[in-house]
Parts: structure tokens; C-alpha cells; sequence
């Protein structure tokens, strides 16, 4: 097992453009140094609003060793908790979903405000101050109707993305959806191979007949050519569609961890479906053409995400150990669209239970191969892997920079 140090030198030692090191997709130290230094310090992508949209509405997200609770307000606001009563620290809400007036632990009944203050607690003595048992709040916003919450004291900046999200996003009605369908799956791979695997399209010629049919795989369409370029026709339906007023062109953060693009579907391809066509009449967006095709967003390390003109595609990833990972992909629909009238659920979500389900496997068969002792990293093609380069460089700076502090050591020989 790695020990902290150890893991950076390991990174500090690494092969430009090569995949990574062993250990570091499956040392339980290293598993240990992401949690720490990336998952319980970055924001995470947690919830769409709409899951919860009434006060008292509450969802609890785990991630590593940390439960939170996420509700919303008698105000609307939506705020995260830790899911740990201030009395003796019991879980306070014990299923997975639910509503309340109140925050109620289940062990002696301390109640809670649905904004964390205490309200009451039973036979605590003239001495106990109710005010300072509040529940501990974990840092939260929504950003256009996806919630996101950090774990850190001191949260990293996020009003950037903030602005972005709610400049590509305004289209997309988020608050006035609902989850059509959601699925969650455990990948028997390292959290990084699941993004790795989401950021080629190299992959999809051999692994993904039915998304095949809609989704360009050429890197120039989604912008993960290393050269950065994009071709023509990205180019073309990005100039539409910004002129109809949907932000679509390429950008990405200085440090790498978001990006944004609106990439064209095969063939004037309306949506992820096996004709291409619209799998919902009654549209998330008021888009002025259905084939605007999909805008694709990533968020590192816990989101990537499909905004298409009739429903959106919200992919969650949570780490479970070195090689467990699990995958909740959400299918958001406009919340009046009705089941089997606006939209038909098998057609709505075939194409991506699918390719999902090949995600999975293509990712346990390189979890295997990197298992064994004859493994050794591997060059990124550069026509097809940019997105991997751009990962897997913001993965090894990410980590240098909060081990060091930001204090860059000199690479070792
Ligand atoms: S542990 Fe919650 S009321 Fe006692
Ligand atoms: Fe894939």
C-alpha cells in the first residue's frame, strides 16, 4: 500500500501521453490519496434540483466515508448536511430518499430545522445551548438545477463555472424536469478508467453499435483532438445554434476540470435513439430545432453530462474502492411529458443502458489487464486520446498541488 509520498513521486516520475502507473489505478494507499486529496476536496456533482423539489424533500449522496443529506428548505434553497446527529453522531436519515417537516433522528428524537438549526431536544439540562448543535453544513450550490457540494472547510472556487453553466444551460429547463428513469451500476474498475473510458471514442467503433448510430466519433466533432481542433461541421452547428441563442462553442477551465461543447449527431441526428429521431415530444429546452445535437459537459471528478433538445443525460460517478466504481446515470424529461403519450421509457433509455453495460465491460477488461504484474503503460493515441492526456495531466496536477501544497518539487531522476 502506498503511502502519500510515494504516490507522488509516482506521479512526479510519470511518461507524458502514457496511461498511468500501475499502483495508480489500484493501490488501496492511492485510492486512499484520492479520496482525500481530490473527492473530499473538489465539487461534486450530487443531485439534479428537480429530484427535489419540494420543501422537506431530502436525498442522502455517500461518498467514501462521508453520508450527506441534501434538502431543501421551507425557503427553496437547497442545503447539504452531514448526515451525523450532533447529540451522539447517529445517521439521521436513514433511507435513501425521503420527506419531512423536520430533520428527526431516529436514535432520541433530536429535531432539526430543515436549515440544520436544532429545535429541540429532550431533557438536555438548564446548561444546554440548542444553538450551537446545529447540524454541520457541507458546502452547496445550484448551479441551473444540478446540485453540486464540497466536503472541503474551504471549498475551491466555483463561481466561474457557475456563470457557464448557467450561460450553455439556459436552454435547458432543469428546474421544470423530472427523472424519467435512473439507473446505478458498479464498474469493477478504478474511478479514473471509468473517465478515461468516457473521455475517447476510440473505443466506440468496437464496443458501442447503438449509440454508433447518433454520436460522431470523430474526436474533431468534441473537441478531443490534442491539437484542439474541431472540424467544419462542429464549427457550422456550433455558428447555428449560437445564433438561435444556445451557447455552443468550445470551452474548457484554465485548470482543465470543466469543459463545455455542443457537438452535431450523426446525420442531423435529433437524439440518442436508434432512428435518431426525438425519443420526447413535449422538449427540456426551448431549442428551435431539434437537431442541435448534444452539449456535452464534464465536470471532473464526479460528472459528465448530455444536454440534447428534447431530455438530458446527468452521469454520476462515485468512487468505492481502488477498483469499484459506481456509475448513476439519470434520464431527465420535461416534467409534464407524460409516460407513454410524450414519450415511450424503453426507447427514451435503450441506447444508453446499452452503451453503458459496454462501458462497463470494455472498463473490468482493462481494470484486468492493468491487474496484471505485465503491465506497463501504454502511449494515448493523439488523434483519438487527447481527452485522455487532458485527463490524466489533470489528474497528476491536481494531486502534486494539493500533496505539495502547491509547492511544485523538482521532478525525481
Ligand atoms: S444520536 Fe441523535 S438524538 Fe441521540
Ligand atoms: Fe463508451
Amino acid at each position: 500500500m502506498l503511502r502519500e509520498s510515494d504516490v507522488l513521486s509516482t506521479l512526479m516520475r510519470r511518461k507524458p501521453d502514457y496511461s498511468l502507473a500501475q499502483e495508480l489505478y489500484c493501490d488501496p494507499g492511492v485510492f486512499q490519496a484520492d479520496m482525500d486529496r481530490i473527492w473530499y476536496r473538489e465539487w461534486l456533482f450530487a443531485i439534479p434540483s428537480c429530484e427535489i423539489p419540494k420543501p422537506g424533500n431530502y436525498i442522502v449522496h455517500e461518498i467514501g466515508a462521508y453520508s450527506v443529506v441534501i434538502v431543501r428548505g421551507n425557503d427553496g434553497e437547497i442545503r447539504a448536511f452531514h448526515n451525523s446527529c450532533r447529540h451522539r453522531g447517529s445517521v439521521l436519515c436513514k433511507t435513501k430518499k425521503g420527506t419531512g417537516p423536520k430533520l428527526v433522528c431516529p436514535y432520541h428524537q433530536w429535531t432539526y430545522e430543515l436549515d440544520g438549526r436544532l429545535l429541540w431536544a429532550r431533557d438536555m439540562g438548564p446548561d444546554f445551548d440548542a444553538s450551537k448543535h446545529g447540524l454541520k453544513q457541507v458546502h452547496c450550490r445550484n448551479l441551473s438545477g444540478m446540485v453540486y457540494i464540497c466536503l472541503a472547510d474551504d471549498a475551491p472556487a466555483i463561481d466561474e463555472l457557475a456563470a457557464e453553466t448557467a450561460r450553455y444551460l439556459a436552454p435547458h429547463d432543469l428546474e421544470n424536469s423530472k427523472v424519467a428513469y435512473e439507473s446505478t451500476i458498479v464498474e469493477l474498475g478504478n474511478w479514473k478508467l471509468v473517465w478515461e473510458n468516457n473521455r475517447e471514442c476510440y473505443h466506440c467503433s468496437g464496443n458501442h453499435p447503438s449509440l454508433c448510430r447518433t454520436f460522431p466519433e470523430d474526436p474533431r466533432a468534441i473537441g478531443n483532438d490534442e491539437s484542439g481542433e474541431l472540424t467544419g461541421l462542429q464549427q457550422e452547428h456550433s455558428a447555428r445554434c449560437e445564433a438561435a441563442g444556445a451557447p455552443s462553442a468550445f470551452k474548457m477551465s484554465g485548470l482543465g476540470d470543466w469543459r463545455f461543447v455542443r457537438t452535431p449527431l450523426l446525420d442531423a441526428g435529433e437524439s440518442y435513439t436508434m432512428d435518431g429521431k426525438v425519443a420526447v415530444t413535449k422538449p427540456n429546452s426551448n431549442l428551435p430545432f431539434r437537431n442541435a445535437g448534444s452539449l456535452l459537459k464534464f465536470k471532473y471528478p464526479a460528472t459528465w453530462n448530455h444536454f440534447l433538445s428534447d431530455h438530458v443525460l446527468l452521469f454520476r460517478v462515485t468512487p468505492i474502492s481502488a477498483t469499484e466504481t459506481e456509475v448513476c446515470t439519470k434520464w431527465l424529461v420535461h416534467k409534464d411529458a407524460v409516460e407513454g403519450q410524450d414519450y415511450d421509457l424503453k426507447r427514451l433509455t435503450e441506447v444508453w443502458i446499452a452503451t453503458n453495460d459496454e462501458d462497463r465491460e470494455v472498463v473490468e477488461n482493462n481494470q484486468r489487464g492493468i491487474l496484471s504484474p505485465a503491465y506497463q503503460p501504454g502511449p494515448y493515441s493523439p488523434t483519438h486520446e487527447g481527452g485522455n492526456i487532458q485527463f490524466v495531466d489533470w489528474y497528476a496536477n491536481t494531486m502534486i498541488r494539493a500533496i505539495t501544497g502547491g509547492v511544485t518539487p523538482i521532478a525525481a531522476e
